[in-house]
């Protein structure tokens, strides 16, 4: 099968709540320039347009935002609107709220509990929705969140909100949420080659709990907001090689590989990206493979 042909389907499925999504979905940070915030070129409006919708024909109906996800003269948030509006039954949109940006895009002070109310209601003019399907509480560091997700499940009992996650946090706060509401997923920064002790134990709790575990930078690795490094680990080009895919394919693969909870959700701009990232959803790691990827990830390679 050619990438074009292999649909988010084949990644499987699992449930956001009462949400179904495939694993593959489609971070929306990258279709608003070269490089996450102001730190690229702003991207070709009709480009980033034509993506969103490439993504839906081949399947993908899980996209995750953030009102604080715009460059110079793009807004993710608008772009999903333009393009994809009146959204499909099935479309899941997850949007984060707590950071803050002001209008030339520098970052400002997060948002106070009682401040999340005014970011949840952006998104929901930016999206043109009534309510949002799943929100995460992006945590700014506190020690404790308690006094944010409590606003946020607020806001959920309110109808504005139909589900709850979390997002860089420890397992001490996925604990304090699940105090408060029930948790559906968690967004953490989690890659092939970061050995990362909490990731590894936010992973596994998540398992336990039945709540997805959903890496950012799972392709960008070290490069975070910047554009993706080229260089690749010998693992990472052999295995590619083996399999006739691209690197990125693979640490998408590997990402898949963690559980079946875990979702991805790969930033492109780039169409011919895109199929890539959908069409590694079919891919199939052998145990040997694995053990080689790992060892990447453990720090033991
Ligand atoms: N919760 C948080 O704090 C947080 C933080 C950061 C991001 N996020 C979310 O997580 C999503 C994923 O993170 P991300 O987009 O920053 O990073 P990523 O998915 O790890 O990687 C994106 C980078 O990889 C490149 N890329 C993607 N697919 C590729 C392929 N098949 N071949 C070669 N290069 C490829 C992209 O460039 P091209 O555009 O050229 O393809 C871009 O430079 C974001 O879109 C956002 O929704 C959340």
């Amino acid at each position: 099968m050619t990438p074009e042909t292999i649909t988010a389907d084949a990644s499987g499925t699992w449930k956001l709540g009462d949400l179904p999504v495939h694993r593959i979905g489609l971070g929306a940070m990258r279709l608003t320039g070269s490089a996450a915030f102001h730190l690229g070129t702003p991207s070709d409006r009709a480009r980033s347009i034509a993506v969103l919708r490439r993504a839906v024909e081949l399947g993908v109906n899980h996209i995750d935002t953030a009102a604080f996800y715009f460059s110079a003269t793009r807004s993710a948030n608008e772009l999903i609107n333009s393009a994809l509006a009146p959204y499909a039954d099935d479309l899941v949109i997850a949007t984060k709220v707590g950071p803050f940006r002001d209008y030339s895009g520098e970052w400002g002070t997060s948002a106070r509990p009682e401040q999340l109310r005014g970011h949840v209601e952006e998104n929901l003019r930016q999206l043109g929705r009534d309510h949002l399907d799943v929100v995460y509480l992006r945590r700014m560091r506190q020690d404790s969140i308690a006094e944010h997700f409590g606003a946020l499940a607020e806001l959920r009992e309110a109808g504005l909100i139909r589900h709850l996650g979390v997002s860089d946090v420890e397992p001490a706060h996925l604990a304090e949420a699940l105090e408060i509401a029930p948790v559906v997923c968690v967004q953490n920064r989690y890659a092939l080659d970061r050995p990362d002790a909490v990731g590894d134990e936010l992973l596994r709790l998540c398992a336990a709990h039945g709540i997805a575990f959903v890496p950012f930078y799972a392709v960008a690795g070290e490069a975070g907001p910047h554009a993706a490094a080229d260089a690749h680990d010998d693992a990472v080009r052999d295995i590619a090689r083996a399999h006739g895919v691209s690197p990125a394919q693979i640490r998408i693969a590997w990402t898949l590989h963690q559980g079946p909870h875990v979702l991805a959700i790969a930033g492109t701009g780039n169409p011919d990206h895109l199929a890539e990232n959908v069409a590694a959803g079919a891919l199939r790691l052998s145990a040997d493979e694995l053990t080689r990827l790992d060892a990447l990830h453990t720090g033991t390679s």
